[in-house]
C-alpha cells in the first residue's frame, strides 16, 4: 500500500511538510485561486486515484476556508482517492456548543455535519471541548482530540524558572491543572465574566500566592485577546515580573497580540496557527494519530 499524500490547503505549507517528513509521506500539490467574482478555482497536480490524502488545513478564520476545503475533500473522492482524512491543528466553531439564546444556531452541530459529510477521519489539537466532552458528540467520523498539555509543560521547564500558572477562567482549569501537574508547579484559575465578544471580566481571585514567582497564564484559545489581556491586567499588581501569555491556538483578531505584549506580558504559542509568537511545535504530536488513521 502507498503512503498518504499530505496536501496543503492555503496558508498550510509548512505544517503540511513537516508532517509529511514526520510520516514518511510525500507532499502533493494543489492550485487554488479565486476567479474574478471571488469563487475558488481548484485542482489537484497530483494523482490522487488509490490514494489516502490528508488534507491540512487550520481552521482559525474559517469561513474563507471551509469551501476551498469541502471542494478538495470532495474533488479528491470523485478523483478515486481511497480515503481523505482532515488534519486542522485549529479546529474552528467548537465554542458554539449550545443555544445561549433563543433562535441562535448551534453552530459546532452543522459545521461537525459537513466535515463529517466530506472526511473520513479528523484529528485535532486541543478542540473547545467544555459542554461536549468528547468530539464524537458532534463528529460521525473518526475524530481525535490531542493534547498539547505536556508540550505545554516541556516548554515551560525548558524557558521558565519557578513557574506560578494561571487559568483565566473555569473553562481553561482542564488545561492549567494537567501542565501545572506536568511541571511541579503551583496554580490558581481566576473567576471570569463575560459580557460581549469583546468584554470580559476577571476577578483576581487567588492572586497573592504568587509571591515571587514568574506568573504563567495558560489558554486554549486567544481569539478577540480581551480574556488574555483582562487576565494579565489582573495578574500585575501581584507580581514585578514580567507574565509569560501562552495560548495553544493564537487567533488574535483586531490586533489584540499587540495588546498583550504593550501590557507587558510575552506571548507564547503551538504553531497549531502560523503566528511570530509560536514557540510550541505541535507536528510531533499530530504525526502518530495521522499515521494511525490514514496508513
Ligand atoms: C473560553 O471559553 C476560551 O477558553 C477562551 O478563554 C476564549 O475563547 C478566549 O476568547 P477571547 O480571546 O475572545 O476573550
Amino acid at each position: 500500500m502507498t503512503a498518504p499524500l499530505f496536501i496543503a490547503l492555503p496558508g498550510n505549507a509548512h505544517m503540511a511538510e513537516k508532517l509529511a517528513m514526520l510520516c514518511g509521506s510525500e507532499l502533493g500539490a494543489i492550485e487554488t485561486r479565486d476567479f474574478p467574482d471571488g469563487e475558488t478555482y481548484l485542482r489537484f497536480r497530483s494523482d490522487v486515484a488509490g490514494r489516502s490524502i490528508v488534507l491540512v488545513c487550520t481552521l482559525a478564520r474559517p469561513n474563507e476556508k471551509i469551501l476551498p476545503l469541502i471542494f478538495a475533500a470532495e474533488t479528491a473522492r470523485e478523483l478515486g482517492a481511497r480515503k481523505v482524512g482532515l488534519v486542522a491543528p485549529y479546529l474552528c466553531y467548537m465554542r458554539q456548543d449550545r443555544r445561549f439564546q433563543t433562535g441562535e444556531a448551534v453552530t459546532s452541530r452543522p459545521f461537525a455535519t459537513l466535515i463529517s459529510r466530506a472526511c473520513d477521519w479528523l484529528v485535532t489539537i486541543d478542540p473547545h471541548l467544555h459542554r461536549y466532552k468528547a468530539l464524537s458528540e458532534i463528529y460521525a467520523i473518526p475524530a481525535r482530540a490531542l493534547h498539547a498539555g505536556a508540550a505545554i509543560a516541556d516548554w515551560i521547564r525548558n524557558n521558565t524558572e519557578d513557574p506560578f500558572l494561571i487559568g483565566p477562567d473555569e473553562e481553561s482549569k482542564q488545561w492549567v491543572s494537567e501542565v501545572a501537574c506536568d511541571c511541579g508547579a503551583n496554580y490558581a484559575v481566576l473567576h471570569k465574566q463575560r459580557l460581549g465578544d469583546r468584554d470580559v471580566r476577571i476577578a483576581p481571585d487567588h492572586l497573592d500566592r504568587i509571591g515571587g514567582a514568574r506568573p504563567v497564564l495558560i489558554d486554549d484559545i486567544i481569539s478577540s485577546g480581551e480574556t488574555m489581556l483582562e487576565a494579565v491586567r489582573a495578574v500585575k499588581p501581584y507580581t514585578r515580573r514580567a507574565p509569560i501569555a501562552i495560548g495553544v491556538h493564537g487567533l488574535f483578531a483586531d490586533g489584540s497580540d499587540k495588546a498583550i505584549e504593550k501590557e507587558g506580558a510575552t506571548l507564547v504559542t503551538s504553531d497549531t496557527v502560523p503566528h511570530a509568537s509560536n514557540r510550541i511545535d505541535i507536528a510531533g504530536l499530530l504525526a502518530p494519530a495521522i499515521m494511525d488513521f490514514a496508513g
